[in-house]
């Protein structure tokens, strides 16, 4: 039977993963396709069953769904597990198994696009969401201890920074103590297209030369993002996450290892930047 692979969420219709993944399969010409599902809230048993049913291969999991599948896999990765948070399946001889692909994803992205980053690097993460939480799982897990979770909602910050036993801030002390910092991680919404305009952090105290990565996209290039290189820092955009969470979920599915660096190109260009 020819595989398929899906996308399930609620809203879908504004997901870039299926072009991005019917691209990958063509260029590896595997005979399969990827379609978006709308799953309302709540109804992921019933999704979950029918895809089982229905033979589907393989699928991700956008919002509202990433922890709300979790009882209905049979097995789950370590990783994702501690994040309580699955945004790939996989089907394996009927069984189904979790992965979380969007935090290592983000470090796969800041790998390539500044190959010299030092695992001692002094790391400030704003946001404590569901996206903070992937990102600082999976930094960790790469070797970077020396961390801090700001969120305007200092409590959040402090659960999430006593789950990974690394500090935590008030936004306000990170903007007074910004030039502590070498690599700065923007994880909220703030900045994104149709959401809250502006920017979650004041950089004044920018350090030159500090990275200042935003997991959004869309625009290419957030305010904070502007303010950083106004300021002698060094930046990058959400695509190369989202790309990455991608080509992570495609291994695990086929095994191949799709063209990143393409494909990013091709979402900036789609997105109005240049291809280079
Ligand atoms: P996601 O899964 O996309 O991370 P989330 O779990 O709802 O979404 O988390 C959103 C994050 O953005 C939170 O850290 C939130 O801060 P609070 O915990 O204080 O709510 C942050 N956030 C949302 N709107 C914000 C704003 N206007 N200013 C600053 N932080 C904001």
């Amino acid at each position: 039977m020819k595989k398929w692979f899906a996308v399930i969420g609620d809203p879908i219709a504004q997901s870039m993963s299926p072009t991005m993944h019917e691209a990958w399969l063509q260029q590896n010409e595997v005979d399969a396709s990827y379609i978006p599902i709308h799953v309302p809230r709540g109804t992921v048993e019933e999704a979950v069953r029918s895809l089982k049913t229905l033979g589907c291969s393989g699928w991700n999991v956008t919002v509202p769904h990433k922890e709300a599948i979790i009882p209905y896999l049979d097995e789950i990765d370590p990783l994702a597990e501690a994040m309580q948070a699955v945004n790939t399946v996989v089907v394996k001889e009927g069984r189904l198994h979790g992965y979380n692909t969007d935090g290592v994803g983000f470090v796969a992205s800041l790998r390539e696009t500044f190959p010299e980053v030092s695992t001692d690097a002094a790391v400030l993460i704003v946001g404590a969401g569901g996206a903070a939480k992937g990102i600082s799982y999976a930094l960790c897990r790469d070797g970077f201890r020396n961390m801090t979770i700001a969120n305007r909602t200092y409590e959040t910050a402090e659960q999430l920074s006593d789950q990974l036993n690394v500090s935590a801030m008030t936004i306000q002390e990170a903007e007074q103590q910004l030039a502590q910092f070498d690599i700065i991680v923007q994880t909220t919404s703030v900045g994104m297209v149709h959401s809250q305009e502006g920017s979650p952090l004041d950089v004044s105290r920018l350090k030159r030369g500090t990275i200042v990565a935003d997991i959004i996209y869309n625009p290419l290039q957030t305010e904070l993002m502007k303010q950083a290189e106004a300021l002698g820092g060094k930046t990058m955009n959400g695509i190369g996450m989202f790309v990455h969470q991608g080509a992570i979920a495609f291994q695990h599915w086929l095994n191949i290892q799709p063209n990143t660096e393409q494909m990013t190109a091709r979402i900036r260009q789609q997105l109005g930047g240049n291809s280079c």
